[in-house]
Formats: structure tokens, sequence, C-alpha cells
């Protein structure tokens, strides 16, 4: 409909307007801005211009107002006052000695030798159909392997029955592991057992240390360590704070009274309500962070930049393949799991010259209980609300089906409760790390673009696929307008679109033909500015 409105009035003014279509039918004819020979070197013209913000062009100062006001929020959040002003302490010794003793939460500095048993079920409906146990025990040992310090002594899988087994093992696999694990601890001196399952109860806990003479970890805790340690922000702060009051709980709710004093184990009053403190002040600031956030999506929203969304697997290579397409030096990869936790928006340009935001998100890990990801719903919600969403997965991992459903149904049920009234933005598939993986493991597939990040192998493809899709979502346009040489409008379309390219306009002297990039609320304000003026 816009379209039409703006053919109407095409040619009545100063300017001109063709489709997209026609673009290509006004020919190569040499550029006229000063010695901007390709769109390519227009666009590094105004890179230049923006030492730092990458691709922001005359819009720097916006672009870095707000990332200026992402990080204050950072700041503010460090302070985390409550209602009656007293500042919100996160390291509490009082709540640390409670969650470390539930959490089996040692020193940094100790050097751990970790025995790992990863637990599967053989056989009926609580068999894991999506990846092998082989494949789980590795994710096992990455997760050991990411905590600096921590080294697996061995690692082995156990099939059993079922997992809700009131001790898990049955008595002869107990008396089994028994022996392995005395052997294993001569050997090596073991620090712990950690049971691969996502979490234990209190009860399994209790029984299988007092067994095995170690303290048991769950994937839960193990977890937490990792999240603890990469925790650098006040918001990633925390969410890993939150995401511990559930557990810390359970084991509590787990605890018979009575047998858990015996154990040395118990929760007194002073610290349930220790724990109930916490937990209100932290839901406080995160419900703080979520309306802050919301404050922060509308000003882009209103700046109107497009918004894409970066999400995966952890480690699948996310940040990876946004340093890639940015080219943002300060953005740093790690060969860890969780290594980010904060979304963090970084600045990029399309080939049409259109400036977008890429949203780095916190990676995604199977077999973790809903609790723990539902501490950073307040940031996945910027990823829900993008205009598209990719999908990066990591091509060589060996258990990459089970690694992109696992995405996808998070996302799903991520699009329930954070925004079950709008639609699922659209994902594009990256299939990353395509250097790593032989040319015949290789499947061509038309809904996946492969890429590798690091070697820089189809960025241009899947940059085309991204500017079709951002356009198609946000009504965007490409077109070309004949005006004015040196006229305000030139300054205009300058300011308030992507302009793409600008030629001379081989039939008049006095009149340029800019390629833009535009939305239609701005090609209305460009009308009501340039032609019904001109018309009156
Ligand atoms: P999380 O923040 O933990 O979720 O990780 P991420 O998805 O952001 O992955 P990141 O970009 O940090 O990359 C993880 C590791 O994979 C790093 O060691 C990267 O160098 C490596 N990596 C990423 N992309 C590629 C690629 O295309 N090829 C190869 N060979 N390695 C890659």
């Amino acid at each position: 409909m816009w379209l039409r409105n703006v053919a109407q009035s095409a040619w009545r003014g100063n300017f001109t307007i063709y489709q997209s279509s026609q673009i290509g039918a006004l020919g190569r004819e040499c550029c006229i801005l000063g010695n901007f020979k390709s769109h390519h070197m227009l666009a590094r013209w105004k890179y230049m211009q923006h030492k730092g913000v990458k691709g922001i062009r005359n819009k720097k100062s916006t672009f870095e107002t707000l990332s200026k006001e992402e990080s204050e929020s950072d700041i503010n959040m460090s302070k985390c006052e409550d209602i009656n002003n007293e500042p919100l302490n996160l390291d509490d010794r009082a709540y640390e000695e409670l969650a470390n003793s539930a959490m089996h939460i040692s020193p940094g500095s100790l050097t751990q030798n970790v025995f790992i048993i990863q637990p599967y079920v053989k056989w009926g409906s609580e068999r894991n159909t999506l990846t092998t146990p082989e494949d789980q025990l590795e994710e096992a040992k990455a997760l050991v392997d990411s905590l600096p310090n921590w080294r697996v002594a061995h690692a082995i899988k156990v099939p059993l029955e079922t997992l809700h087994r009131k001790a898990l093992f049955g008595s002869g696999k107990i008396e089994e592991l028994k022996k392995q694990l005395q052997e294993h601890n001569t050997k090596k001196a073991l620090s712990c057992l950690f049971i691969s399952k996502s979490t234990l109860s209190f009860g399994q806990k209790r029984f299988l240390e007092e067994i095995f003479k170690l303290p048991v970890l769950d994937r839960y805790s193990v977890v937490i360590q990792i999240l603890r340690l990469h925790a650098t922000s006040a918001e990633a702060r925390l969410q890993v704070a939150m995401a511990e009051i559930p557990y810390i709980w359970t084991q509590a709710k787990d605890a018979n009274p009575s047998l858990a004093r015996k154990q040395g184990y118990s929760f007194t009053d002073t610290q349930r309500e220790i724990l109930r403190t916490r937990e209100r002040r932290l839901k406080q600031e995160l419900e703080r962070i979520r309306g802050h956030r919301k404050l922060l999506r509308n000003k882009r929203k209103q700046k109107n930049y497009p918004v894409i969304a970066v999400v995966g697997y952890t480690n699948a290579g996310k940040t990876s393949l946004i340093k890639a397409l940015t080219h943002e030096q300060s953005l740093q990869p790690r060969n860890q799991l969780f290594a980010t936790l904060d979304v963090t928006a970084h600045a990029g340009i399309l080939p049409c010259n259109l400036e977008v935001i890429y949203m780095d998100t916190v990676g995604f890990m199977s077999d973790l209980p809903t609790g723990l990801m539902e501490c950073f719903v307040a940031t996945l919600e910027d990823a829900m609300l993008a205009d598209i969403i990719l999908h990066v997965q990591d091509l060589s991992h060996k258990c990459k089906q089970a690694q992109q459903q696992h995405v996808i149904a998070t996302l799903a049920s991520l699009q329930n409760s954070i925004a079950s009234n709008d639609q699922m933005p659209p994902i594009i598939n990256v299939g990353n790390k395509i250097d790593l993986v032989s040319p015949a493991q290789v499947q061509p597939s038309e809904d996946t673009h492969l890429v590798s990040a690091t070697k820089a192998t189809g960025l241009k493809e899947l940059l085309l696929e991204i500017e079709h899709k951002v356009l198609t979502v946000t009504g965007r346009r490409k077109m070309t307008m004949r005006v004015r040489n040196g006229g305000a409008e030139v300054a205009w379309l300058y300011k308030n679109a992507a302009v793409t390219d600008v030629r001379a306009d081989e039939g008049s002297a006095e009149h340029l033909l800019m390629t833009v990039v535009i939305s239609e609320l701005t090609m209305q304000r460009f009308i009501r500015t340039f032609l019904s003026s001109n018309h009156e």
C-alpha cells in the first residue's frame, strides 16, 4: 500500500523513486560522491567515521547512548537496594556457607579429581532417545573441564532400569562402584563423585555419600559452579544467585529433619530466614532488571534498529559468529561452556548498509532443571522479542541433532512463557564450524547456512539472507530516489535511512540517484517533509 502511495508521489517533486527491481536497470554508472567508486568503499568510509562502533553511521551517538545506558544499568544493579534502602549483599557469608554445603562448592584454588558416573536407562519410557550415553558422558566431562583446577580422574557409564530408584543404584551395582571408586581413590585421591543427572534428591546424595565416602555432585551443582565463575556483571551474578535458591530449597525440603540432623545437615530457622530474605530480594531485583530491559528494548525500537538475536547450544560459536559479522575485536570467544552469561548488544551493518544490532545470548544445555534456565528469562526475553533469530549450530559436534532439537524445544517453551501473544520471530539456521567437518560429511541443506565463523566462510551468503529476512520482517524496502544534488533531501536521507548507493543522474547534472533502505514510516515522513511542501 505504502509503495503505491510513494509511486503516486514519484516524479512530482525533486526526487524520483524506483523500486528495487528497477535498480539493476540503472546500470553501473560511476558514483558521484567523491572518490567512492563502490558501495563497499562507501560503507568503509562510513565505518571509519565511527572508530569503535562498527557499522553505525551518523547514529554513533544514539547507539553509544544505548550501550552506555545498558552498561549503566549494570552499574545501577550492582547497588541492588531494596525498598528499605538496604543494599543486597551477594557475598553474604552466612548464605555462602549454607549454599556451599548444599551444593558442595569448594574453594576454586583446590584441585579437584572428579570421578564421573553417567547413569542412563537402556529400555522403556525413561530412555533418552535424543542422545547416546557416550555423548552424555562427553558432555559431563566437558562440564568438569570447564572448571579451572578440576580434572576428570575417571569417567564411566552405568546402565540402570530407572533413574527414580531411592538410592539411584541397585545393591549389586553399588558394591561394584564401591570397588571401582576405592581403586581410583588409592591411585588418584578422588575429591568428589559427579553423577551426571540433572538433580539428585537430598536423600540420594546423602545415601551415596555415606556409602562411597565422597562428596556427591549432580549436574545442577556443577553447572552452578561454572555459572558462578563466569558471572562477572552484576546482572549475571544476580541471575546465578537466583538460580541457586530453588536448588537449596529442594535439598532442604527433601531432607528428613531428624535424619538430616543425625547426618549433620539440617536447616535452622535462621538459615531458612536467610534463604527467604535473599529469595525475596533477588526476585525484586530481577523484576527491576526485567523492567529496565523492557525500557532499553523500547528505546532500541524507537531508534528503529532491527534486532537479530543469536541463540544456540553452549559453545556452538554464537560469540564467534557475531565477531565475524561485526568485526568487533573486543569480543573474546572462549572454548568453554556457558562463557556468555549476559545478553550483550553489538552493532553490525548489512550489505545494503542498514545498521542492525546482534544480541549475544546465554547458551542452552540439555538435562538442566528448568528452574536454572528460568533465571535467565529476563535476558532471553530480548532474544524472543527480536526481529529475527539466528540459531547457531555446531556442525562438528557429535550430538548436533540432539542439541538442535533441544534449542528448538527451549525456544518454544520460552515463547510460551515470555511472548505467548506474539509470533516466534523467523529463525535462520546457521551450521557453524564447517571447517572442522570433512566435505563428505556435510549434507547441503536448503534451510541451513553453512559457515565457519573463525575462517570467515559462507558469511557473505548468510549476510544476504539476514538482510532479506530483516527487510521483509521490518517492512523496509530498498528503493532508488532521484533527488536534487546538494538539496536538503540528501542530508535528510543520510540521517534517517540507510544509503546503499549514490550515483549521478545521467539525464540531469542537478540530480542524484540515491538508493536507500527505508521503512514505511520513514518514507511517509520523507514525503510529508519534502513532497507535501513542494505541492502546497
Ligand atoms: P557460550 O557462550 O558458551 O554459549 O559459547 P558460544 O556459543 O558463544 O561459542 P564461542 O563463540 O565462545 O566459541 C566456542 C569455541 O568454538 C571457541 O573456542 C571458538 O574459537 C570455537 N569456534 C567458534 N566458531 C568456530 C568455527 O567456525 N570453527 C572452529 N574451528 N572453531 C570455532
